[in-house]
């Protein structure tokens, strides 16, 4: 292959890291970001995503070396599936192996079916069967919408009524059904693997900052922040892990026929009964991915082309010593009604150990505003945790944003374990 040209899928501050991550390798000449956003300029003029024929005929019409795939919505409605069969080289799964996100229902169905431990749940497909479920069962107690729901259909319950309320909010949202989950206590970590099918290659544990308040208050948003590295899990305990939970699932996968090419995300509970999974992902974190990116030192494109054709086999990959911590500025309102159209102010001089990734951004007549609910990923690295999370605090601070909501405790869990 001479110079790659790599197509990122998407427009998240996800999408913003691969393509920075991406470009930094000697293989590749042109990364191309659809649809993009302002940090991700020059942008390229594609279909939808979510329209996967027309998106994957000129993803085909453009050449393209690789294809990676960013968000779940076209996984789940197979845009990798129709860039293969145009002889495309993918990183992502197929919608037949993306349905571990696409359904909480079968993801938890195929966890029993290959012994993945993972927290005791029942499965209501109507109202009443959970209200029923839910007097039996009482509170605490999760409730989770099977579907999509952009990392916000989770209810951890106290109370049976609020329990009650989740459930008439999610059938009434047109959900087909919910899970009623045992709610499990412990420190929640994030596991990305590299997967090519038949092998994983794993990447550092990161941890996110999913509630929209400090301290872990206010509803769920799609993460407001994550630290990578966590040791959380020694040596014994990761390879544990591989064993009892990563291994299961890839050849659960393989022999349902559908085998796994992209980045499987495990959320793991680390609980007094050891790690329990959490959820699937079938796709890099946002903003997992903004605070391990950084820290990898070995080339990017050379794994996922590896893992995309079926190549990867078992390989130690480099990563920078030190730490490094996300902080998400997002629009006032987020995760509700976030209010777009604020000029931002980025200085160009934040210095060397500090990057900042895009995500809900546009330029409107030259101007840089926000155009999305988690606008901007300030991301600083350091030696230690500590440092790592004062340069990116000390960037937000120097950024223009009116009214930019942040959490200002990322990275304080680690302190008190
Ligand atoms: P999920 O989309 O399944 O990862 O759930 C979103 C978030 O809800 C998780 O990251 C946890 O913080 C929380 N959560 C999910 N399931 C449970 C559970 N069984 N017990 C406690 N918290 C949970
Ligand atoms: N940060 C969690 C996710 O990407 O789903």
């Amino acid at each position: 292959m001479s110079a790659a040209r790599v197509l990122v899928v998407g427009g998240g501050g996800r999408e913003h890291a691969l393509a920075w991550a991406l470009g930094r390798s000697p293989l590749v000449g042109e990364v191309l970001v659809a649809p993009g956003n302002a940090g991700t300029v020059p942008a390229v003029r594609m279909p939808d995503p979510d329209d996967v024929d027309a998106f994957a005929d000129a993803a085909r019409d453009r050449a393209v070396d690789l294809v990676v795939i960013g968000p779940e919505a076209p996984l789940v409605a197979g845009l990798a599936d129709a860039c293969r069969a145009r002889g495309l080289l993918v990183y992502g799964p197929d919608a037949a192996a993306a349905r571990l996100e696409a359904s909480k229902v079968d993801a938890k169905a195929f966890m029993l079916r290959h012994g993945v431990p993972t927290a005791a749940a029942r499965r209501c497909d109507d109202v009443s069967s959970a209200l029923a479920a839910l007097t039996e069962l009482g509170a605490p107690i999760v409730v989770k919408r099977s579907g999509l729901a952009g990392g916000k259909g989770v209810t951890v319950a106290e109370s049976t009524r609020a329990a009650e309320a989740a459930v008439h909010e999610a059938f009434a949202a047109g959900e087909d059904a919910v899970l009623l989950e045992e709610r499990l206590v412990g420190q929640e970590v994030s596991l990305l693997l590299v997967c090519d099918g038949r092998d994983a290659v794993p990447l550092r544990l990161a941890q996110d900052y999913k509630q929209a308040e400090d301290g872990d208050l206010g509803p769920m948003t799609g993460g407001m922040g994550t630290v990578a590295p966590v040791d959380l899990l020694d040596a014994a305990a990761q390879a544990d892990v591989m064993r009892s939970i990563v291994r299961p699932t890839l050849d659960g996968l393989r022999a349902e026929g559908t085998p796994f090419v992209g980045t499987l995300f495990i959320g793991l509970m680390l609980t007094e009964r050891g790690p329990l999974v959490l959820e699937y992902n079938v796709r890099f974190g946002d903003p997992e991915t903004q605070a391990l990116l950084p820290l990898l030192e070995s080339d990017l494109f050379e794994l996922l082309r590896d893992a995309a054709r079926g190549t990867l086999g078992t390989r130690a990959l480099r990563w920078r010593a030190g730490a490094c911590a996300c902080v998400v500025m997002a629009a006032p309102g987020y995760p509700g009604s976030p209010r777009t159209g604020t000029p931002l102010d980025v200085p160009g001089d934040l210095g060397a150990d500090v990057l900042v990734f895009h995500a809900g951004t546009r330029l409107e007549g030259g101007r840089l505003v926000s155009a999305g609910g988690r606008v901007l990923n300030v991301v600083g690295l350091g030696n230690d945790m500590a440092q790592a999370v004062a340069r990116a605090y000390g960037a937000v601070e120097r950024i223009g944003f009116d009214d930019a909501h942040y959490r200002r405790d990322i990275g304080s869990r680690l302190a008190q374990p």
